[in-house]
Protein backbone atom coordinates (compact mmCIF):
# COMPACT_ATOMS: atom_id res chain seq x y z
CA UNK A 1 0.00 0.00 0.00
CA UNK A 2 2.82 2.25 1.07
CA UNK A 3 4.58 1.07 -2.29
CA UNK A 4 2.00 1.33 -4.14
CA UNK A 5 1.29 5.13 -3.72
CA UNK A 6 4.78 6.35 -3.84
CA UNK A 7 5.81 4.28 -6.43
CA UNK A 8 2.34 5.99 -8.18
CA UNK A 9 4.61 9.30 -6.81
CA UNK A 10 7.42 8.82 -8.27
CA UNK A 11 5.25 8.36 -11.70
CA UNK A 12 3.54 11.79 -11.30
CA UNK A 13 6.89 13.94 -10.59
CA UNK A 14 7.95 12.26 -14.11
CA UNK A 15 5.27 13.48 -15.82
CA UNK A 16 5.21 16.80 -14.08
CA UNK A 17 9.20 17.02 -16.30
CA UNK A 18 7.85 15.35 -19.78
CA UNK A 19 6.43 19.21 -20.41
CA UNK A 20 8.42 21.22 -19.00
CA UNK A 21 11.39 19.32 -21.40
CA UNK A 22 9.02 19.81 -24.06
CA UNK A 23 9.18 23.65 -23.55
CA UNK A 24 12.74 23.68 -23.00
CA UNK A 25 13.47 22.13 -26.18
CA UNK A 26 10.90 24.40 -28.01
CA UNK A 27 13.12 27.29 -25.86
CA UNK A 28 10.45 28.90 -24.63
CA UNK A 29 11.63 29.99 -21.25
CA UNK A 30 8.31 31.79 -19.35
CA UNK A 31 6.43 28.26 -20.38
CA UNK A 32 9.63 26.27 -18.95
CA UNK A 33 9.25 28.69 -15.86
CA UNK A 34 5.89 28.00 -14.92
CA UNK A 35 6.28 24.31 -15.28
CA UNK A 36 9.41 24.49 -13.47
CA UNK A 37 7.09 25.14 -10.37
CA UNK A 38 4.67 22.18 -10.29
CA UNK A 39 7.51 19.85 -10.88
CA UNK A 40 9.94 21.30 -8.47
CA UNK A 41 7.28 21.65 -5.64
CA UNK A 42 5.74 17.92 -6.40
CA UNK A 43 9.44 16.48 -6.44
CA UNK A 44 9.79 18.53 -2.82
CA UNK A 45 6.44 17.51 -1.52
CA UNK A 46 7.87 13.67 -2.14
CA UNK A 47 11.42 13.88 -0.47
CA UNK A 48 9.16 15.61 2.53
CA UNK A 49 6.93 12.66 2.56
CA UNK A 50 9.94 10.09 3.01
CA UNK A 51 12.01 12.94 5.27
CA UNK A 52 9.71 13.74 7.08
CA UNK A 53 7.25 10.65 8.07
CA UNK A 54 7.93 7.69 6.56
CA UNK A 55 11.69 7.70 6.99
CA UNK A 56 11.63 8.38 10.75
CA UNK A 57 8.63 5.64 11.27
CA UNK A 58 11.05 2.67 9.51
CA UNK A 59 14.11 4.19 11.69
CA UNK A 60 11.94 3.72 14.86
CA UNK A 61 12.78 -0.08 13.54
CA UNK A 62 15.78 -0.50 11.43
CA UNK A 63 17.73 2.38 13.08
CA UNK A 64 18.90 5.27 11.49
CA UNK A 65 22.72 5.77 11.44
CA UNK A 66 24.13 5.24 7.75
CA UNK A 67 21.72 2.93 6.42
CA UNK A 68 19.41 2.84 3.78
CA UNK A 69 17.54 5.72 4.79
CA UNK A 70 20.79 7.84 5.38
CA UNK A 71 21.41 7.12 1.24
CA UNK A 72 18.19 7.81 -0.04
CA UNK A 73 18.41 11.45 2.33
CA UNK A 74 21.94 12.12 0.76
CA UNK A 75 20.54 11.80 -2.66
CA UNK A 76 17.64 13.78 -2.15
CA UNK A 77 19.64 16.19 -1.74
CA UNK A 78 21.93 15.84 -4.63
CA UNK A 79 18.78 15.75 -6.58
CA UNK A 80 17.53 19.60 -5.00
CA UNK A 81 21.19 20.93 -5.90
CA UNK A 82 20.35 19.89 -9.51
CA UNK A 83 16.82 20.99 -9.22
CA UNK A 84 17.80 24.62 -8.14
CA UNK A 85 20.66 25.13 -10.66
CA UNK A 86 17.86 23.83 -13.16
CA UNK A 87 15.93 26.77 -12.21
CA UNK A 88 18.62 29.23 -12.22
CA UNK A 89 19.30 27.99 -16.08
CA UNK A 90 15.53 28.30 -17.06
CA UNK A 91 15.59 32.01 -15.07
CA UNK A 92 18.61 32.48 -17.17
CA UNK A 93 17.28 31.28 -20.53
CA UNK A 94 20.39 28.96 -20.79
CA UNK A 95 18.63 26.08 -22.83
CA UNK A 96 21.57 23.48 -23.43
CA UNK A 97 22.71 24.08 -19.52
CA UNK A 98 19.09 23.34 -18.49
CA UNK A 99 17.96 20.84 -20.85
CA UNK A 100 21.61 19.27 -19.31
CA UNK A 101 20.53 19.87 -15.67
CA UNK A 102 16.89 18.23 -16.45
CA UNK A 103 18.71 15.34 -18.08
CA UNK A 104 20.95 14.71 -15.28
CA UNK A 105 18.15 14.76 -12.59
CA UNK A 106 15.90 12.47 -14.14
CA UNK A 107 18.81 10.15 -14.38
CA UNK A 108 19.48 10.53 -10.61
CA UNK A 109 16.18 10.54 -9.56
CA UNK A 110 15.06 7.38 -11.76
CA UNK A 111 18.11 5.57 -10.38
CA UNK A 112 17.15 6.65 -7.03
CA UNK A 113 13.33 5.85 -7.05
CA UNK A 114 14.75 2.36 -8.97
CA UNK A 115 15.92 1.50 -5.43
CA UNK A 116 13.32 2.87 -3.34
CA UNK A 117 10.97 0.64 -5.42
CA UNK A 118 12.83 -2.30 -5.11
CA UNK A 119 14.12 -2.23 -1.81
CA UNK A 120 13.21 0.58 0.54
CA UNK A 121 9.44 0.13 0.12
CA UNK A 122 9.65 -3.41 -0.04
CA UNK A 123 11.24 -2.99 3.72
CA UNK A 124 8.67 -0.78 4.67
CA UNK A 125 5.76 -2.94 3.51
CA UNK A 126 7.56 -5.81 5.75
CA UNK A 127 7.51 -3.69 9.09
CA UNK A 128 4.82 -3.57 11.74
CA UNK A 129 3.90 -0.25 10.40
CA UNK A 130 0.73 1.42 11.52
CA UNK A 131 0.12 2.03 7.63
CA UNK A 132 -2.95 3.68 7.27
CA UNK A 133 -1.88 6.71 9.94
CA UNK A 134 1.28 6.58 8.01
CA UNK A 135 -0.29 7.06 5.27
CA UNK A 136 -2.44 9.97 6.16
CA UNK A 137 0.86 11.60 7.80
CA UNK A 138 2.21 11.67 4.69
CA UNK A 139 -0.43 13.37 2.41
CA UNK A 140 -0.61 15.94 4.83
CA UNK A 141 2.86 16.74 4.69
CA UNK A 142 2.74 16.66 0.66
CA UNK A 143 -0.27 19.05 0.58
CA UNK A 144 1.61 21.65 3.10
FE1 LIG B 1 13.39 9.36 -2.07
FE1 LIG C 1 10.57 8.28 -3.29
Amino acid sequence: MIKEFMTNDHRECDQLYAPLEEALNGGDFEKALELFIPFKNAMLGHFAMEEEVLFPKMEEFIGGGEGPTYVMKMEHNQIKTIIDQLGEAIEKKDQKKALGLGETCMIMTQQHNMKEEQILYSMAEQLPLEKEKLLEEMKKVWKR
